[in-house]
């Protein structure tokens, strides 16, 4: 059975065979009709036990854009709350016979702990503060397609590092497509080990800017966050929040991105947030054809014939 847990356990030529894939299926849904039936066979739990928007509607668009059957699980409405464990609650969604489990979770390693005991094919929708892969490769593919090629380009990743399971899956996607990265923020929120990942730290939010050409802003994890982790909001804004005036003064214009949910006015103005030096509904529709082309590769894998 083959899954994706995480960035770290993919190849380049893997993230390149998505990235064409994707460039398929995106055609696919600009047509007029935007269904195919390659997964017409395939059953898929989408399992969040932790709140999502973007990434729970954009995995069940892409699924009924490829025809699968879908069902949804959310914990908060579930009998995970009588105390029903994972692998329990798992085990009873997949003798419904499901092929593939969409799984968010607020635990580091949910996805690969699941791998070891299931039988369904896993994709892992963010694990606590580990990886958010799907997020990576829309984000890597986004700056493909704004700035042509990811090799060679040079993105800062601003904010919480620490508690960002999106910035470690940049952090491996962007290296593996040969891109220079650099982490910008508090030292408070700067993992201890992040040299040994092979990335910068620039603690001065112009400087980075200035050295970069994409810049991707964080949201500052106020659900995950220990107050001593944390200047205070104004502080933050104060010193990494980026606005209109100072992207003005810089001496090129950069991409800028967010993964969502925005805080406006903390880490981004709206007046960056909206503008057109944002891709970040970008982002958010390019989500779409990822998924698509992830669920669809990894279903080539399952013991079946597919159109
Ligand atoms: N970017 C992202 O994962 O957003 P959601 O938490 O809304 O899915």
């Amino acid at each position: 059975v083959n899954h994706l847990l995480g960035i770290k356990y993919i190849t380049e030529d893997d993230i390149q065979l998505i990235f064409e894939t994707a460039d398929h299926f995106k055609e696919v849904i600009n047509r007029p009709i935007k269904k195919v039936p390659s997964l017409r066979d395939i059953t898929i739990a989408n399992l969040f036990f932790e709140n999502s928007t973007r990434t729970r509607l954009s995995f069940e668009l892409a699924e009924k854009r490829l025809s699968a059957d879908v069902i949804n699980f959310s914990a908060a409405s579930s009998s995970v709350k009588k105390g029903e464990t994972l692998i329990d609650t798992v085990n009873n969604i997949l003798s419904m016979k499901v092929d593939m489990v969409v799984m968010r979770h607020p635990n580091p390693g949910a996805g690969v702990f699941l791998s070891k005991h299931i039988k369904a094919s896993i994709i892992n929708a963010g694990d606590g503060a580990h990886e958010h892969p799907t997020q990576a490769l829309l984000d890597t593919y986004s700056i493909r397609e704004r700035l042509g090629e990811v090799s060679g380009k040079k993105v800062v990743i601003v904010g919480d590092i620490l508690h960002s399971r999106v910035a470690l899956s940049n952090i491996f996607a962007l290296q593996k497509l040969g891109a220079e990265v650099k982490v910008c923020g508090p030292k408070t929120l700067i993992p201890k080990h992040i040299e040994s990942l092979g990335v910068g730290y620039e603690s001065n939010l112009r400087k980075a800017l200035e050295w970069c050409d994409v810049a991707n802003m964080l949201r500052v994890q106020n659900e995950r966050m220990d107050i001593s982790y944390f200047p205070t909001t104004r502080e933050y804004t104060q010193q990494y929040g980026v606005n209109k005036k100072l992207l003005d003064s810089l001496s090129k214009e950069i991409v800028v991105m967010h993964p969502g949910p925005i805080n406006r006015g903390v880490e981004i103005t709206s007046d960056v947030a909206d503008s057109s030096q944002a891709i970040i509904l970008d982002q958010v529709q390019n989500g779409v054809a990822i998924r698509m082309a992830v669920l669809y590769l990894l279903a080539s894998k399952i013991n079946r014939n597919i159109e």
